[in-house]
């Protein structure tokens, strides 16, 4: 079998890691997390793709895009986990396996974050990990594709 490719998109704002709010979100930048997963994705024998955007039709289109190229797309939509049909339309139109991760506890914070309507769509969600729920979501999903291409 060919190695999987993955598809890590990021949301709004969070091209601020490293600056943004550190006590919740931490210190490191989002350039450092996409090294942390670079190396695990070597670790684990797969390709990655990393995109950020804080538009919304842009995540959207990455998510067509991603057809026939990506075989897994882990996600943290940062505000967009709470407000947008869009962006879960786009992953269940695409039916590619989704992982969603925040760095944050979203049910620890305020109401407006208990909610995702990414989360129904999604094989599961990592959330409060600070930079580590990237690489604990990441892992979760080439498990679960192993799995699911086996045999
Ligand atoms: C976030 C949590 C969201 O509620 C927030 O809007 C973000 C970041 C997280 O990673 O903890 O932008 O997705």
């Amino acid at each position: 079998m060919s190695k999987f490719s993955i598809l890590v998109l990021n949301g709004p704002n969070l091209n601020l890691l490293g600056k943004r709010e550190p006590s919740i979100y931490g210190h490191l930048t989002l350039e450092d997390i996409n090294n942390m997963l670079e190396q695990e994705a070597e670790r684990l024998n797969i390709t990655l793709s990393c995109l950020q955007s804080n538009h919304e039709g842009v995540l959207v289109d990455s998510i067509h895009n991603a057809l026939n190229r990506h075989q897994g797309i882990l996600i943290n939509a940062g505000a967009y986990t709470h407000t947008s049909v869009a962006i879960r339309d786009a992953l269940s139109g695409v039916a590619i396996p989704v992982v969603e991760v925040h760095l944050s506890n979203i049910y620890r914070r305020e109401d407006f974050r208990h909610h995702s309507y990414i989360a129904p769509i999604a094989i599961g969600q990592i959330s409060g990990f600070g930079a580590e729920s990237y690489r604990l979501g990441l892992q979760a999903l080439v498990n679960q594709l192993l799995i699911d291409n086996r045999g």
